[in-house]
């Protein structure tokens, strides 16, 4: 008994790129047959589809960096199919392989299979040309657990990190960063302003962006309009170019803004899927001084002070943290925000790093390089592809 194997090359793509948009459920209707007759519905990492034979479902293979986009389908009847498709490099771009398996049906039968697949991977083709033109359908992902960044934050940045964007303030940032991508182009993740990527971009880098908030955005276009940022988040959403990047960063805690594991995890398989092969990932992270906690108490003030009063508060059962500010306002009265975050570890994100076929290649306690120490309260870290 042999199986047939459905091919396709894609001239000119990426693995990387084509993985993103194959795996992308809300975009599986555009191309897998038989998905555009019915109800479609999200539930968590399946799509539900109620058709008038019944309900089917579909889940694919975990986010991953090998292009495994196996996926199963549960018929009406409660028969799970297993459907194994991989997108693999190819010299000419990339290679979709559909497996076919005869499962004791008729010859005939197969071949008629054989002819949907080819036309789901010509149509799939299609709809990662129209992605990579910026011509895709519209599609709306799941909103993530961030905290949504509005008009007053895209307003503030920039004062509020104004110690922090000095070129004193971000030249060992700018001088690693610029080193690791060795020539070839940037993604930063959660771009915010471009308190980073602007000046990243100053010194002859090509660099890009994604960002959930759009009045971020915007502020960032205010200042560099050229800098090509996509809206949407960092654990799912695809920037042109993706699988070519030599570098994709995320600083300055931002990882913590994903407040599950899931996503954190999603997040790794994301950057290194824009990776090229070789290239890095890099994640500048602060350590919880969980050890200033004692017990039954769950607030650590970290700034105390005429114009700020700044405290974290823990969850130490589920790693959730939220960070509480009293600013003093110009008329003397102080206003409260909050910020929330997943408090995560670097032994944590080296197990993420590694299910995203990553691995560690320094870490450091800061981007001038001070060694990592037990009493390091945070970490640059940098994790790398095969290749
Ligand atoms: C602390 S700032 C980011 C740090 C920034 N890169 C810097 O170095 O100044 C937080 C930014 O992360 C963005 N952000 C938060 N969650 C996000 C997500 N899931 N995807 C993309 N951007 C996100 C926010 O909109 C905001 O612009």
């Amino acid at each position: 008994m042999t199986s047939t194997h459905v091919s396709r090359v894609l001239p000119g793509r990426t693995a990387g790129e084509v993985y993103g948009v194959a795996r992308d459920l809300d975009l599986l209707p555009h191309w897998a047959h038989g998905l555009a007759e019915g109800d479609l519905t999200r539930d968590g990492d399946r799509l539900v589809l109620d058709s008038p034979m019944g309900r089917v479902q579909v889940r694919f293979a975990p986010l991953n960096a090998y292009g495994v986009l196996d996926h199963d389908v549960t018929l009406p009847d409660g028969t799970v199919v297993a459907n194994p498709l991989r997108v693999l490099p190819h010299p000419d771009g990339a290679e979709l392989v559909f497996t076919l398996r005869p499962l004791g049906r008729p010859e005939a039968e197969v071949a008629a299979d054989a002819v949907l697949v080819a036309a789901d991977l010509e149509r799939l083709e299609a709809l990662v040309a129209r992605v990579a033109a910026g011509e895709g359908p519209v599609t709306t992902p799941p909103a993530p657990s961030s905290d949504l960044w509005d008009e007053e934050d895209a307003r503030t940045y920039d004062d509020a990190c104004a110690d922090l964007s000095t070129p004193q303030a971000l030249g060992p940032t700018l001088d690693l960063l610029e080193g690791l991508a060795e020539g070839g182009s940037v993604l930063e993740l959660a771009v915010d302003t471009g308190r980073v990527a602007i000046p990243l971009a100053e010194r002859g880098l090509a660099v890009s962006g994604i960002e959930l908030s759009a009045p971020m955005i915007d502020r960032l276009h205010e200042k560099r309009p050229d800098l090509p940022v996509v809206v949407g988040d960092m654990a799912t959403a695809t920037a042109p170019g993706c699988g070519t990047f030599s570098l994709v960063y995320l600083v300055f805690n931002t990882i913590g803004n994903l407040r599950t594991q899931a996503e954190q995890v999603a997040c790794f398989a994301n950057a290194a899927r824009h990776l090229r092969p070789g290239g890095r990932f890099v994640v500048e992270l602060w350590l919880p001084p969980l050890r200033k906690l004692p017990p039954g108490q769950e607030a650590v003030p970290f700034d105390v002070g005429d114009e700020h009063l700044g405290f974290d508060t823990y969850d130490v059962v589920t790693q959730q943290g939220t960070s509480h500010h009293y600013t003093r306002e110009t008329d003397g009265r102080f206003r409260y925000g909050t910020s929330n975050f997943r408090y995560v570890w670097p032994a944590e994100l080296d197990l993420m790093a590694a299910l995203a076929g990553l691995t560690l290649e320094r870490r450091t306690a800061d981007f001038a390089g001070a060694p990592y120490t037990g009493e390091s309260t945070s970490h640059v870290s940098v994790w790398r592809t095969a290749g």
